[in-house]
């Protein structure tokens, strides 16, 4: 039979111990991600010319070439410009974080402007302080509004994240092809593989759903 799981089955927990693994680069690399997608809105649309330009530069670079390209620079790369190694762990949360904040920054770039000029007008008119404006008025909101788009994003890394893989980063994906490797049989495992990160984002999905309808509930 082609399609045989008997022999993988007592590999299966081995697969399923990178589950850990995949959560934790994306839980890490999508909270960085935000923080500076956040930041790099905030230079997009800012009057400073060279914040502008900064923040168009980043994302152009980091969605301009291979997510895979930009791991194996800072894998193989960095190293070199700062004097000692890091881990494939520590270069995959960077990379990811570094080109999810590329991303999410046009995200929430998008979600700004959508906001009703008046909203800024007021808060001018009333005198609230610039940042403040923001913190307060303008970015609840927008954040509310891109809260698909930002699950979206959400689903794209943990299924991206199969590229850790590469560098050797003990994910579901390099699992399941070691296994596959030991039982010169990779059908299996990597339907396991699949099963799994399909799980994953059908637990995504959901979340994402449930927080929507949440936030539906305060208008
Ligand atoms: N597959 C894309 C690449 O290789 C990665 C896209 C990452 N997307 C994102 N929303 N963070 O470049």
């Amino acid at each position: 039979l082609f399609l045989d799981f008997g022999p993988i089955i007592p590999s299966i927990p081995y697969i399923l111990k990178g589950i850990g693994v995949t959560i934790q680069i994306v839980a890490v690399s999508a909270l960085l991600g935000f923080f500076l997608g956040i930041i790099l809105s905030l230079f997009k649309i800012s009057r400073i010319k060279a914040l502008q330009w900064f923040g168009d530069a980043y994302t152009s670079i980091f969605r301009g070439t291979p997510l895979i390209l930009q791991l194996m620079i800072i894998y193989y790369g960095l190293p070199q410009i700062i004097g000692y190694e890091i881990s494939a762990y520590m270069a995959s949360i960077m990379a990811f974080g570094l080109n999810s904040g590329a991303y999410v920054s046009e995200v929430i770039r998008a979600g700004i402007e959508a906001i009703d000029k008046g909203q800024r007008e007021a808060a001018m008119a009333l005198g609230v302080p610039y940042g403040q404006m923001m913190k307060d008025i303008i970015l609840p909101q927008a954040l509310k509004n891109i809260l698909p788009a930002l699950m979206n994003e959400f689903i794209t890394l943990t299924k991206e994240s199969a590229l850790v893989s590469v560098i050797g980063v003990l994910d579901i994906m390099r699992r399941s092809y070691i296994v596959g490797g030991e039982h010169y049989s990779f059908f299996p495992p990597m339907l396991v593989a699949g099963v799994i990160y399909y799980l994953m984002v059908m637990g995504l999905t959901l979340l994402g759903k449930a927080l929507e309808r949440r936030m539906k509930r305060s208008d």
